[in-house]
């Protein structure tokens, strides 16, 4: 457009959709099961032990040679298909994950190549368990704000690399998977604002046990295997994650009684328990428990978890869910939103 002479010059802005909404959900799991007998082999530990404390039955683990980036790739695939698109039509992918175990470059380009979506811009983001409800709110923005019309988001995790299986605050937790969605322009708001944040004070709550240089330098390296205050994460999650997940509620202008699901972080199921009773949910929210044979799969467990519920067939497909994510940084994300 040209700009009246003398005037000074103008930026010309973009302007997008008046509303996004979650377009399809694709997942990936690996194929290989890890049962707890498995787990207690290698750590002073029971079954009963591990189900009574984090409710986790068993967990996946990817095969060596499968990657963050091929189990991305699967899910994004299933995602974009049941959106309806081609590869190409897909503007940017955004991928939350913690285990791409290249510092540069980032996983995101790589998958955008091999999904087809050639010319997508593509990033990587680090905030761990909250990492695809940040992804969420990220991509809603863009389609609103015009930088992209269809964004993959895509929270994908290959903890066993980094989980220490003689660690026996840890070894019991951790699984692998992908869970991707498609993000898209709505006529009616299908996103509800994200209340998100984070406490860096509690920095070192989970955090790995070094970084490059201390790995590259020690006499003896320890590989930077997920350190974790269990105990310091169970009650900053209990106690501070559910008034956030009301504020999404409050902030979406919605209550309780009009969800269909809630679909927290599975971190443990004492958690999702105490979460659901502080929020007061009634009988019909359904409350996503895929925990129990997925385990903590960080980034990819809140889209494991839905396309989970759906796939179940629970009537929630259209319905309203409650999602939040919340871990190391310590950083956190919550908002409601409607499922495809
Ligand atoms: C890890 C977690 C399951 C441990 O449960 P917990 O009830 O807090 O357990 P504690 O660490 O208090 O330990 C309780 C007892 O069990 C023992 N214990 C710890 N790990 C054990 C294991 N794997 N098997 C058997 N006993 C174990 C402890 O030694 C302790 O024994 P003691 O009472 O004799 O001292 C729990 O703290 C948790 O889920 N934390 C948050 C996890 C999370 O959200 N992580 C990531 C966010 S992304």
């Amino acid at each position: 457009m040209s700009q009246p002479a003398g005037a000074p010059a103008r930026i010309t802005a973009t302007s997008g959709a008046r509303h996004s909404r979650i377009l399809s959900v694709g997942a990936y799991r690996p194929e290989r099961v890890v049962t707890n007998a498995e787990i207690c082999e290698l750590i002073d530990s029971s079954d009963e032990w591990i189900r009574e404390r984090s409710g986790i039955i068993s967990r996946r683990w990817a095969a060596a040679d499968e990657s963050v980036v091929d189990m991305a790739v699967a899910a994004a695939a299933t995602a974009v298909e049941r959106a309806g698109l081609a590869p190409g039509d897909v503007d940017a992918v955004i991928v939350a994950t913690i285990t791409h175990l290249y510092q540069t470059p980032s996983a995101a380009t790589l998958i955008a190549h091999r999904i087809g979506a050639s010319r997508a811009a593509a990033l990587d983001i680090s905030a761990a368990c909250a990492g695809f409800c940040y992804g969420v709110s990220l991509a809603s923005d863009m389609v609103r704000g015009g930088s992209a019309r269809h964004v993959l988001v895509i929270g994908v995790e290959k903890l066993s690399d980094l989980t220490d299986r003689t660690d026996r605050s840890t070894a019991f937790l951790f699984g692998d998977g992908a869970g991707a969605v498609v993000i898209g322009p709505s006529e009616h708001p299908g996103i509800g604002p994200t209340v998100w944040g984070s406490d860096g004070a509690k920095w070192d709550a989970i955090t790995t046990r070094t970084d490059w240089l201390g790995y590259r330098d020690a006499e003896e390296p320890v590989w930077p295997y997920l350190t974790m205050a269990g105990q310091t994460v169970f009650r900053w999650a209990v106690w501070e994650m559910s008034p956030t997940a009301q504020k999404a509620l409050d902030a979406a202008g919605l209550a309780a009684d009009d969800l269909a699901a809630f679909i927290p972080h599975q971190a443990n199921v004492r958690i999702i328990d105490a979460m659901a009773k502080r929020l007061a949910l009634p009988g019909h929210v359904r409350i996503a428990r895929d925990i129990a044979d997925s385990g903590n799969t960080s980034a990819a467990s809140v889209p494991l978890a839905m396309d989970r519920l759906l796939a179940d067939g629970d009537a929630v497909s259209g319905g309203l869910a409650l999602l939040i994510g919340f871990g190391a940084g310590l950083a956190y994300a919550a908002q409601v939103v409607e499922l495809p």
